[in-house]
């Protein structure tokens, strides 16, 4: 696997690719690398022809400081794995080479920003629009590999992706779990045994509510959900929603591509997950 730390090294090795049509796939990520990431790896390996992996914990898209000051950086193990996945290319720069100073960025992304995850991470996808754009404009992938873990992440990029006119398409895969259920996610070695046990409820009742889904009882089921995670001790709900795939705006009976979504502080740790419950 090659490594590069700096733009224009990387660009420079990527050049001949595109110059001769190969397709060039794009995972990007903040390291600490679990089978998730790994498993988007793999879709870039099936769908491209030279593929880069990123790490770079972004510090733009931290809302609280002391969060992003404990965010893993396990590099040589994340190094370790990319070598055994095969993946043909790491770029993981400094943040200096990301961020020439204090940059101002926005994006006007409209809904999908200010719904769920945004009145609780306020700014937090200006961020990742801030640091996936540079990452596009340095990579220029054909293709970019993006977990359904963060639905509303992907939506977002979606946004920007067309809001922008960027050249490169989008693919969403689908969530890694742990055998017990609980999402694959770098934040979950912060979890305690007793957390680790209490955040299964999060899994469980997504599961739930797609066994038992009535498109007619909406209300009601999305109450019981947020009882059932409520009930949960060590566990504090943020949001459970039942909502429309394509904008998030609440589900009713008939909406076609349903997702439910759930945020919760499990101990000191804020876990996200979600279930798509019709397509
Ligand atoms: P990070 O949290 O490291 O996630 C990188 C990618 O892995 C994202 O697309 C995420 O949805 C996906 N992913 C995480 N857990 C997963 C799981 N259990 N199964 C499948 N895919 C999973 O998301 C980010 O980094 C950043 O915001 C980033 C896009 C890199 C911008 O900084």
């Amino acid at each position: 696997m090659k490594i590069f730390t700096t733009k224009k090294s990387l660009a420079g090795h990527l050049e001949p690719f595109r110059r001769d049509g190969k397709k060039i796939g794009f995972v990007p990520t903040m390291g600490a690398l679990h089978q998730g990431h790994l498993s988007l790896l793999a879709r870039g390996q099936q769908l491209s022809d030279e593929v880069v992996c990123s790490i770079f914990v972004n510090p733009t898209q931290f809302n609280d400081p002391k969060d992003l000051e404990k965010y893993p950086r396990p590099i040589a193990a994340d190094i370790e794995k990319l070598e055994q996945a095969g993946c043909d290319v790491l770029f993981s720069p400094e943040v200096n080479e990301m961020y020439a100073g204090n940059e101002q960025w926005h994006l006007d992304i409209g809904e999908p920003e200010q719904l769920l995850e945004g009145k609780f991470r306020p700014g937090h996808y200006q961020g990742v629009t801030q640091v996936v754009y540079k990452l596009f404009d340095i990579v220029k992938p054909d293709l970019a590999f993006f977990g359904q873990k963060d639905y509303q992440q992907f939506l977002v990029i979606q946004k920007m992706v067309e809001l922008l006119h960027l050249p490169v398409e989008l693919v969403m895969c689908p969530i890694l779990r742990q055998t017990d259920g609980l999402a694959m996610s770098s934040r979950n070695i912060h979890l305690s045994a007793a957390d680790r046990q209490h955040a299964l409820v999060l899994s469980k009742t997504l599961n739930w509510l797609k066994q038992k889904f009535d498109p007619g009882k909406i209300a009601s089921l999305r109450r019981q959900c947020e009882a059932m995670i409520s009930a949960e001790p060590g566990v504090r709900l943020e949001y459970f929603e039942i909502a429309d795939g394509d904008n998030l705006h609440n589900a009713d009976r008939h909406t076609k591509k349903i997702v439910a979504l759930v945020a919760a502080q499990v101990g000191n740790t804020r876990l996200i997950d979600n279930v798509i419950i019709s397509d």
